[in-house]
């Protein structure tokens, strides 16, 4: 052991003088190199002496630069902060800054953690160990470490530690500990614990725990925070937390509890279950106050809704992907806890068929409400008074037939999510009494968009007569709406002046095939439409004038039938067009002419392009500063070649031949000069003989 480390020593020392060589060896070079700049250099010494002098330098240099990571310095330095992680180190450096505070060792190869580890010193504030193979910790090591808040002694073999049985002794001032992937299993954990009167914020994560026993935190009682997620727990004694008055936090997602009967933890704020087996959640007092601000317990196994406290300060509450039928009380219909505080509610991913007004009666602060992937048919509200805090509504993968929502309901609604739904007819003013809808989700139903002469005339409540008639949906002002996606809805039309006086930045129409737009489908949205998607809607040509949309930057067309382009003049600013997978042969030249200056993005693979009828257009893209992100696919026929011609081979030369034989207007024309040629040099060449004979007669 002496012998290892005295040689380790030498070696250092050997490094720090090879180190010094260098300096030097650098000065000199410079000095050498540098020519008169540098002839105030502090070695004087004669030509002859500055000759060996070099030869050692320069042979000492080069084997300093054989080792260019002397083991002394490899670390950055960072003010007091020290980070040496991946350099496969076995111990920090010894020459660390006397008052370092934060030691990074993470990532290196520490087995058996000392104080020689940690360069004798005791005055860190933070150590970062994790991702080593430390397997033994001298006991009594953080006894002295006063300072010491933060220990991350995660990714480690602790487990072989705990074998041996031996504690590792106080950690006087830690109040962070990091033992997440140690191995640890049931017990372990006392070893690290039994001394840690500072302690508050404990991870234990993906560890192989399965009972937390009733002692396992009794030398910890400081605890405001303990993270067990992802071990294999299956029982909590009872009585296992209660002597942490303290404790706030607690994470025991991705574990095996299968039920919570008497949960009276009063002053916990933050509970996860989520990713258990709990088939049932139940307070132990349901008429004491809880503390209770988060709960999670999605991805369970449970049937029922479960049974809260009726006084709580729950926020968050999280019931999604369980078995939830109902959310009665079902032990006593009449004790519906009173959700006063409840801001955020996830219900989606149940079996819940219907759900009642009445269940949100005490639920004044909600905000957010997910209902999605459900079996919910229908869904109405009435009460003016109740949610009108709501901002987001996701009913999406429903199979809601009916949807109501009464004069003044919803007020702050902000975010509606209808996709995937039976949505065939709705109210059709049902979005203009919604004064805060921003977005709206209806993709995936099968509404009609009204005309605006079905807008005008408002149905008054006795002529109920014409509110029947109407199955289609007005988007005619809507006062705030910014987004609207209504595709794969079967539309079959857009009618002129659809969307005026409604705000539209995002429209999505597609996934309509057989879609008729109007000329005027679009008017009103000239001066916000920013993104039009009109994918997969068989067009074969655009009848709509986009080139009135001066706000309109991203435009989807692919997937048509399209044998033109849409026209634009000098105001458009479209930034990427999508013409992907049409009918285009040609492509005028003049109609992108006008998008020289916005262009950025265009997409125009699988057409069937000619090479030759195109090739300014070709040319145009290729010198504007446009991406062609499909340009592998962007290929065109060309009579000279059996195999279509990607568009960034296609040159003027392919076309000047091939030009020739295949027009035959310009073969006539050709011809006819030809012959007026020849038919003028018959002319003139026996008056230029004649000419001549004549000077030669002169
Ligand atoms: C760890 O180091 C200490 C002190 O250098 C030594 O006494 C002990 O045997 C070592 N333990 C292991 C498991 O290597
Ligand atoms: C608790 O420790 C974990 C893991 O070390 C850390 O990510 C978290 O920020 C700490 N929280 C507090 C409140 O100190
Ligand atoms: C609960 O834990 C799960 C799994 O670790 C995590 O995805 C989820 O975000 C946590 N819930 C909350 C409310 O933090
Ligand atoms: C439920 O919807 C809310 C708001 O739309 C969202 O934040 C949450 O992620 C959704 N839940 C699931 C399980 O997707
Ligand atoms: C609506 O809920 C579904 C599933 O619960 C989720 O995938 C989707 O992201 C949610 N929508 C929003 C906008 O949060
Ligand atoms: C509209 O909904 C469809 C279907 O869910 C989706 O694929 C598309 O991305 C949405 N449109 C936009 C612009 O997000
Ligand atoms: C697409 O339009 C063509 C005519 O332009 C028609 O023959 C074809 O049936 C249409 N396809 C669909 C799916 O509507």
């Amino acid at each position: 052991m002496w012998r290892e480390e005295s040689a380790e020593r030498s070696l250092s020392l050997l490094v720090a003088l090879l180190s010094i060589c260098e300096w030097v060896c650098e000065d000199v070079k410079s000095a050498w190199s540098g020519g008169s700049a540098k002839t105030s250099h502090p070695l004087k010494v004669s030509t002859m002496d500055t000759f060996q002098l070099l030869i050692l330098l320069l042979v000492s240099c080069t084997a300093a630069s054989a080792h260019p990571h002397h083991p002394l310095s490899p670390c950055q330095v960072v003010q007091m902060d020290v980070f040496c992680s991946d350099l496969s180190l076995r111990n920090a450096p010894l020459n660390l800054p006397p008052d370092v505070q934060l030691l990074d060792l993470s990532r290196n190869q520490v087995q058996n953690l000392t104080l020689e580890t940690l360069a004798y010193r005791t005055g860190y504030r933070h150590l970062s160990l994790h991702s080593n193979k430390i397997h033994f910790i001298q006991p009594g090591l953080f006894k002295d470490m006063t300072d010491l808040k933060v220990l991350n002694l995660s990714r480690n073999h602790l487990n072989v530690f705990a074998l041996s049985k031996i504690n590792i002794g106080p950690l006087t001032a830690v109040e962070s500990l990091d033992l997440s992937n140690n191995g640890l299993y049931t017990g372990m954990s006392d070893y690290f614990l039994a001394d840690s009167p500072s302690l508050a914020n404990l991870s234990l994560n993906s560890n192989s725990i399965t009972k937390i026993a009733n002692s396992t935190f009794s030398g910890s009682f400081s605890l405001r925070k303990i993270s067990l997620h992802n071990n294999v727990i299956l029982e909590i004694e009872d009585g296992a937390f209660d002597s942490l008055h303290h404790l706030r936090e607690l994470d025991l997602s991705k574990n095996s509890i299968t039920c919570i009967i008497d949960f009276n933890l009063h002053n916990l704020e933050v509970l996860n279950l989520s990713k258990n087996s709990i088939e049932q959640f139940r307070s132990a007092d349901l008429t004491k106050t809880y503390k209770l601000r988060s709960l999670d317990l999605s991805e369970n196994k449970m049937p029922h809704f479960p049974l809260l406290p009726v006084e709580s300060e729950l926020e968050y509450l999280n019931v999604s992907r369980n078995q939830i039928q109902s959310v009665n009380n079902t032990e006593n219909p009449d004790q519906q806890p009173n959700l006063e505080c409840l801001r955020y509610l996830d219900l989606s991913y149940n079996q819940l068929s219907s759900i009642s007004e009445e269940f949100f009666h005490c639920i004044h602060s909600l905000e957010v409400l997910n209902l999605s992937n459900n079996c919910i048919s229908s869904f109405s509200f009435t009460n003016p008074k109740m949610l009108c805090n709501l901002r987001i509504i996701n009913l999406s993968y429903n199979s809601l037939r009916s949807l109501t929502f009464r004069k003044n309901t919803l007020q702050s609604l902000e975010e509606l999510f209808l996709q995937g739904n039976y949505l065939t007819t709705l109210d059709h003013q049902i979005f203009q009494r919604l004064p805060s809808i921003r977005y709206l989700e209806l993709e995936q139903n099968s509404l009609k968009i009204c005309a605006p002469e079905q807008n005008h005339p408002q149905p008054s409540p006795t002529n109920q007569s014409l509110k029947d008639s109407l199955d289609c949906v007005s988007f005619y002002s809507v006062k705030n709406l910014h987004y609207l996606n209504l595709s794969e809805n079967s539309l079959r039309s857009v009618p002129a002046n659809a969307f005026v006086n409604t705000p539209l930045k995002l429209l999505d129409l597609s996934l309509n095939p057989g879609l008729e737009m109007d000329k005027d489908s679009l008017s009103g949205l000239e001066h916000s439409l920013s993104h039009l998607l009109l994918r997969n809607n068989n067009i074969s040509s655009l009848k709509t004038d986009l080139s009135t949309l001066r706000c309109l930057k991203h435009v989807d067309l692919s997937t048509n039938q399209l044998t033109t382009l849409p026209m634009w003049n000098k105001d458009a600013s479209v930034e990427s067009l999508n013409l992907q997978n049409n009918n285009l042969v040609t492509l005028d030249y003049s109609t992108i002419l006008p998008l020289e200056h916005s262009l950025k993005t265009l997409y125009l693979g699988s057409n069937p392009l000619s090479c030759c009828s195109s090739l300014s257009f070709f040319h145009m893209v290729q010198h504007l500063s446009v991406v062609t992100p499909d340009i592998e696919t962007v290929t065109c026929d060309h009579g000279d070649y059996s195999e279509p011609v990607n568009i960034a081979k296609v040159t003027p030369e392919m076309c000047q031949e091939s030009d020739f034989p295949s027009h035959p207007i310009t073969v006539f024309v050709i011809l006819l000069v030809v012959l007026i040629v020849v038919g003028l040099l018959v002319k003139c060449c026996p008056l230029r003989k004649r000419k001549r004979n004549r000077s030669f007669s002169a």
